[in-house]
């Protein structure tokens, strides 16, 4: 590494990141860390801990984002933003989001040993429900914040068991007084893991992000009939599964149909009531289509229902269609992403340009706020799964790229 010669630490990273991972540590090596659970609150805890240990004020918002501040010399200059998410899927790794936080937290404690007064203050942010997997709207605490859905729509959303949003905050105690709304800040940046193969296949260390794709998601709901498995003949049957199996096929095909680019996924689907010998009367699934080109999840999303709706009433059942968001490809900030581009160039390390295909809360973040994003490679591309893993390296240099970039914009 050349650059500056002011470094981060790189093992201190790492043990952070590993004790990080004891918190909802699953026993194939993941973690899981559901959001607004007992065990996200321990993690909160921790960090919050480490925050003031460090000598940051943490405050919390009403979605219980939180926000752990370091002063700067000009008490006029707007906040530098840096974080990511402490939440993660049910059967998560180690480094989707935490690298992000943890990393943060690393840059602030660099800080605080180079003996380094920044002129613009810095907040480190750990974003709430990044994953959307317990309440169905991923980028949750970020879409509030920056007013793309309401706090009273997030609050009454409800997870499986029935526990609503606002409910389990003021369970783990994370309800804060503060406002869920935009601050004015100067700057966004998120380091987090590719999560796909790209800079592992070409042996990139950093990946420069220059924007994230669109998406489109859904709920459905599928009612045909419940009857006896036994008794129904084929003339008599409304099988919610088979028509589900007809729309997981459609999504299938139109994925399939724009190449290496399209992204469409049914990650979850359920049987209503489900028993051996019961045809299925109710089904119910989440759909969402990804791309890197806004007018092809435009033509998805005007044409895929009307679609669906005919397969599904070919076999006498009925679907409910909702559509949850739709979120259009996001570029992030040309000076944002030239800082990244240069603290890369700088320390040496073997870079590309890259666009998300995962959601983050920099997409919500950037519509009012500059942003930019840093990637590090991961093993064979994996995420949202146990196996995930890089190397201590490749977060040194993730954290090392973050540092720079943050404390050039903080002191510019
Ligand atoms: C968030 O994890 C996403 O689905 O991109
Ligand atoms: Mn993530
Ligand atoms: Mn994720
Ligand atoms: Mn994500």
């Amino acid at each position: 590494m050349s650059g500056t010669n002011q470094r981060i630490d790189g093992k201190r990273l790492w043990d952070s990141l590993m004790a990080m991972a004891e918190i909802g540590a699953t026993p194939k090596g993941g973690v899981k860390r559901l959001t607004l659970s007992d065990v996200d609150k321990k993690g909160r805890d921790q960090f919050k801990g480490w925050c003031e240990a460090l000598g940051l004020t943490v405050r919390v918002d009403a979605i219980g984002n939180m926000f752990a501040r370091r002063e700067g010399r000009d008490p006029k200059r707007l906040p530098v933003l840096l974080g990511s998410h402490l939440d993660s899927q049910p059967t998560g790794g180690k480094f989707d989001g935490a690298l992000g936080v943890i990393a943060g937290l690393e840059v602030m404690q660099s800080l605080n040993d180079l003996n380094i007064t920044t002129e613009a203050p810095i907040e480190l942010v750990n974003w709430t429900d990044e994953e959307g997997s317990r309440f169905g709207h991923s980028l949750m605490g970020s879409g509030v914040w920056a007013g793309i859905y309401t706090q009273d729509k997030a609050y009454n959303l409800r997870d499986v068991d029935g526990v609503s949003v606002s409910e389990a905050l003021d369970q783990i105690g994370y309800k804060g007084e503060h406002a869920a709304k935009p601050f004015p800040a100067d700057a966004y940046f998120e380091l987090h893991i590719e999560q796909g193969p790209i800079l592992e296949r070409e042996g990139k260390q950093v990946g420069i992000v220059t924007g994230a794709q669109a998406q489109v998601w859904y709920d459905a709901v599928i009612i045909g009939q419940e009857s006896h498995a036994g008794t129904t003949p084929p003339s008599a049957r409304k099988d919610a599964l088979v028509a589900a199996a007809r729309v997981v096929t459609l999504v299938d095909q139109l994925m399939r149909a724009r190449g290496e680019d399209g992204r469409g996924t049914i990650g979850f689907l359920q049987i209503a009531q489900p028993s051996r010998n019961v045809v299925p009367g109710e089904v119910r699934f989440s759909v969402e289509f990804r791309h890197p080109d806004d007018a092809e999840i435009k033509t998805l999303a005007a044409t895929f229902p009307a679609e669906a709706q005919r397969l599904v009433a070919e076999t006498g059942c009925r679907l409910e269609l909702t559509e949850l968001f739709h979120i259009p490809a996001q570029p992030f900030d040309p000076s944002c992403v030239d800082l990244v581009r240069q603290a890369t160039q700088r320390l040496g390390f073997s870079s590309r340009e890259i666009i998300s295909g995962a959601g983050h809360d920099a997409v919500y973040v950037a519509r009012s706020v500059p942003t930019a994003m840093i990637f590090t490679p991961c093993k064979d591309g994996l995420s949202h799964n146990e196996a995930e893993s890089i190397q201590p390296d490749e977060a040194e240099a993730g954290c090392q790229v973050l540092f720079e970039a943050v404390l050039a914009r903080a002191n510019r």
